[in-house]
């Protein structure tokens, strides 16, 4: 039923080059999130599974618009490098290959990991550029040394080019999948401009450089687009716009936009929409997996939370509305919980009021895995950041906030939350790269 034979006029020709050989993947920490991704498409390259959730592999939308309107496939509107074409790497503070990692983080079931073994032992990940003050509540011995962030950060790309070198990869993406980072605020004396920074990598100001700031600035100088899949300061200054310019590679983040934040720019403009006033909207949280224990310690927490409270704020603008939103209490909590492992629980109660400021509440308690819910993110992310670097853009890729909790900005730009106006802008980036109009005609 999806499919006509006349195929809407193209405006311009696609802008994708089209691919032409092996996309390496190299994924910043080999944890729950990342081994639960691989595994995803390993088995689904086996013909064993589904990349079921992600919308560059099985996503299906409208081109041309009344009459003229035909669903097309993503994959068959761009040139989408095809999983089979994908090369996994990773680097990790832990010695554990893929196959031992996935298994520690008790995701998947083991009758889900044996059959991609082979191919998940042959993953072992290059030496971390790690920094304790930036997790405290982890350590691995797998770590690189160096006198700077500088060095270290040469170190980082010298295991890009192997990488790129020994698998043969025409492109590589890089992607944080690690731990979040304690919080650390922009200082526009660093942060503020490329040279500002690289001197203070040089100066090994470990402050206010850290690890994942490393991984980007290798990333970008080495050609390869990078995405922030946590709520890391990273990439969310002048000085990496300056260096994503410099080298025209796309940048994307920051932090997935898996569970809680993802239900609540469903809620959050609903109420915006019908105008119902909001008092309070409390979220909390348990969790049990490695990402639980990084984020029991305050500091790193505080980084989380900061990118989890943005969407409320954002959307229920109390500029337009200050009776209904100038006084919403707004408060979110995380606890570690060892017995939950990966199988997060979230809950929110949310007061409301309507008419005549009579009071309601609404509950939403989302039994959910975090992993699972993460891993097409991911994949989305890697294959539209390859797809924008075939289409030569570059800077922040705004069309990707679709997957982010916190999606990046420039300074002075309002960044879109709305879980429904983010799928527009999705839709319609494609069919401008794909050389279609784009449009506003409700689906
Ligand atoms: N699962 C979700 O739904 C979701 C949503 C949003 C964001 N995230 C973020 O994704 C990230 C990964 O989550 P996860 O559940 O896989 O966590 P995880 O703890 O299982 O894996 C993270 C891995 O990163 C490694 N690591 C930490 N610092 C590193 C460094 N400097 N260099 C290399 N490796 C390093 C750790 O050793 C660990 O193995 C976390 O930051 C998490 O907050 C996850």
């Amino acid at each position: 039923m999806y499919y006509k034979t006349n195929i809407p006029t193209k405006m311009k020709e696609c802008r994708v080059k089209p691919t032409n050989g092996k996309l390496g993947v190299m994924c910043v920490g080999l944890g729950a999130v990342t081994t639960t991704t691989i595994i995803g498409v390993l088995m689904s390259r086996k013909g064993l599974s589904k990349p079921t959730g992600s919308f560059a592999c099985d996503g299906i939308m409208r081109l041309g618009k009344g009459a003229d309107k035909i669903y097309k496939e993503v994959k068959h509107i761009l040139p989408i490098a095809s999983l089979d074409d994908i090369v996994f790497g990773a680097w990790d503070l832990y010695e554990d290959d893929a196959y031992d990692a996935a298994i520690k983080a008790s995701v998947l079931r083991q009758g889900d990991i044996e059959p991609v073994k082979e191919e998940l032992k042959a993953i072992r990940p290059y030496k971390a550029l790690f920094d304790k003050n930036y997790a405290t509540n982890i350590d691995g011995p797998n770590v690189k040394t160096g006198d700077t962030r500088w060095e270290l950060t040469e170190q980082l790309r010298q295991d890009i080019r192997s990488f790129k070198e020994e698998n043969n990869c025409e492109r590589v993406v890089v992607i944080w999948i690690a731990s979040t980072e304690k919080y650390i605020p922009r200082d526009e004396n660093v942060h503020g401009s490329l040279a500002a920074f690289e001197a203070a990598m040089k100066a090994n100001d470990t402050e206010r450089v850290a690890p994942s700031m490393c991984y980007a600035y290798a990333a970008m100088r080495e050609g390869c687009p990078f995405v922030m899949g946590a709520p890391n300061l990273c990439i969310d200054i002048p000085a990496m716009w300056e260096l994503a310019d410099e080298e025209k590679v796309p940048i994307t983040g920051k932090d997935f936009k898996s569970g809680q934040t993802m239900m609540k720019t469903v809620l959050a403009p609903a109420f915006f929409t019908r105008q119902l006033g909001v008092t309070g909207w409390f979220s909390t949280n348990i969790l049990g997996n490695r990402d639980g224990v990084v984020l029991d310690a305050p500091e790193n927490f505080e980084t989380k939370r900061r990118s989890k409270m943005s969407a409320v704020e954002n959307i229920l603008d109390s500029d337009i509305y200050p009776d209904l939103y100038s006084d919403i209490y707004h408060k979110v909590r995380i606890n570690y919980y060892p017995p939950r492992g990966d199988e997060k629980e979230s809950w929110d109660n949310i007061d409301i009021f309507g008419w005549m400021g009579y009071p309601m509440t609404i509950k939403v308690n989302f039994l959910c895995r975090d992993s699972i819910l993460a891993a097409p993110l991911v994949l989305d992310l890697i294959l539209f950041s390859d797809v924008a670097l075939r289409a030569g853009e570059y800077g922040i890729q705004e069309f990707m906030s679709f997957y982010c909790k916190a999606p990046m900005h420039k300074d002075g730009e309002k960044p879109v939350h709305d879980l429904f106006k983010q799928f527009a802008m999705l839709k319609n980036k494609i069919r401008e790269l794909a050389g279609y109009e784009p449009d506003q005609e409700l689906d």
